[in-house]
């Protein structure tokens, strides 16, 4: 079977169709990029509310059986930024090294990257990632983490 890798956009704005999505074809560029075996994307673009992202990642991982998750949006401190918590809320363990090392090196390029909250979780065989929301951090971010990636979702199996 096709590993399946959900890539969700957060964004009351993108999912209103205001603005173009930009962060999830951004994550699917990348992925195609690095991944060498084949994959399918199941992409979702949705607005910042707690239980959309929950039922959305619940649904990526228990019923599309998603070995990775990559988010991207909602994890400022803007009063709709829900994203962490959902993230959170559907976790069965915290993987807070991802996020403290995105924070790290998107700190050596912009000041306002301690505003970036994100975190990984794991739930059953899916790693969840948070990243954040401008196109230019997604590269910076997924850079730093991703080669911890695949021996991360090894081990779930
Ligand atoms: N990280 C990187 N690498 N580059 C950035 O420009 N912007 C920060 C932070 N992390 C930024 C970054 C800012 S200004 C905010 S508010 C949050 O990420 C944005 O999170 P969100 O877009 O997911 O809500």
């Amino acid at each position: 079977m096709t590993a399946k890798i959900g890539i969700v956009t957060v964004s009351d704005r993108a999912s209103r169709g205001e603005y173009e999505d930009r962060g999830g074809p951004a994550i699917h560029e990348y992925l195609k990029e690095v991944l060498t075996s084949d994959w399918t994307p199941e992409a979702r673009v949705i607005p910042d509310e707690l239980s959309t992202i929950t039922e959305t990642l619940i649904e990526l991982c228990d019923q599309d059986q998603c070995c990775l998750v990559v988010t991207t949006g909602g994890t400022g401190p803007a009063r709709r930024d829900i994203t962490p918590e959902a993230t959170l809320a559907v976790a069965e363990k915290e993987m807070p090294g991802f996020g403290e090392l995105m924070r790290k090196v998107s700190l050596e390029k912009v000041p306002t990257a301690i505003l970036s909250r994100q975190t990984a979780v794991i739930r059953g065989g899916t790693l969840i990632i948070n990243l954040p929301g401008q196109p230019k951090a997604i590269q910076e971010c997924l850079d730093a983490v991703f080669p911890a990636v695949p021996y991360c979702i090894d081990l779930l199996e």
